[in-house]
């Protein structure tokens, strides 16, 4: 995680911080559940703690949490648990999984899918495909359809690996490549982040008849740049 500024040097967590971690996650979601939504899910991507863990890149343990792939699963393992037991047997409980991390000694393609592997057994629902690290997560420039769904063949992989239903986020822009991947049975549902961003109703113009696909340029303006603050589309060319 990135240093703040003024708060103590990082280090290796102790046994107790993990387990207190562990049952921070249990807790947040009892929280969630509480105060209504409709299910929870978990953060396993793009360098987040679970990721952190999972990623032999970040993960440089040789007790119980890390020093092999089995181990440094353990952290995801233990929250799901954790989670399941605090928010009940009924309650949707998926994850965002990053199964390809794309640094150096990151996490690779069949240690991500190892992980899809025991996601039924650890009480998920459903998982949601990405990959990469910062920036790689969400691919600039998908302006063509062969550029859409980068994340496909990651999760051809994860569809053999398990039945949960899965979600495929990154690049999805046009009806034609979404309606080609959930015929062919890669995904159950199709996630979208920037699209949204810049037209937060195009779900619903596209059940009412639009053919266009997502205006979004993928180039990544809606982060805040030097001296902006919030999410917002930054494109020259919205509203034209
Ligand atoms: C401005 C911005 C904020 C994001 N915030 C999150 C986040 O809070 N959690 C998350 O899982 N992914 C986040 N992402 C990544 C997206 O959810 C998504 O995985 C990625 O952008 C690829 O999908 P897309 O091509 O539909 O944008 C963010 C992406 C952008 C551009």
């Amino acid at each position: 995680m990135p240093r703040v500024k003024g708060g103590p040097p990082p280090h290796e967590l102790t046994e107790a911080e993990i387990e207190e971690l562990v049952a921070a996650f249990g807790r947040a979601a009892g929280r969630v559940k509480e105060a209504g939504f409709d299910g929870v899910q978990l953060h396993g991507a793009h360098g987040y703690l679970i990721n952190q863990f999972c990623s032999p890149a970040s993960n440089r343990r040789h007790d119980r949490w890390g020093g092999s792939s089995t181990r440094r699963m353990r952290f995801l393992e233990e929250v799901a648990l954790a989670v399941r037991d605090e928010v009940g047997g009924d309650y949707p409980l998926l994850i965002k999984l990053g199964i390809q991390d794309f640094v150096r000694d990151g996490l690779t393609l069949d240690e991500g899918v190892e992980i899809v592997h025991h996601l039924a057994d650890w009480g998920l629902d459903a998982v949601e495909i990405s990959c990469g690290i910062g920036g790689t997560s969400s691919r600039k420039d998908v302006l063509r359809p062969e550029d859409e769904a980068y994340f496909l063949p990651q999760a051809r992989r994860a569809r053999e690996a398990t039945d949960l239903p899965l979600i495929l986020v990154g690049g999805m822009r046009s009806l034609k490549v979404m309606e080609s991947i959930l015929e062919e049975g890669a995904a159950d549902f199709i996630s979208m982040s920037r699209p949204l961003i810049r037209e937060p109703d195009l779900p619903n113009q596209w059940r009412e008849g639009r053919t266009e696909p997502a205006a979004c340029l993928s180039c990544n303006n809606c982060w805040p740049g030097p001296g902006e603050y919030g999410i917002a589309c930054r494109s020259h060319q919205v509203g034209s």
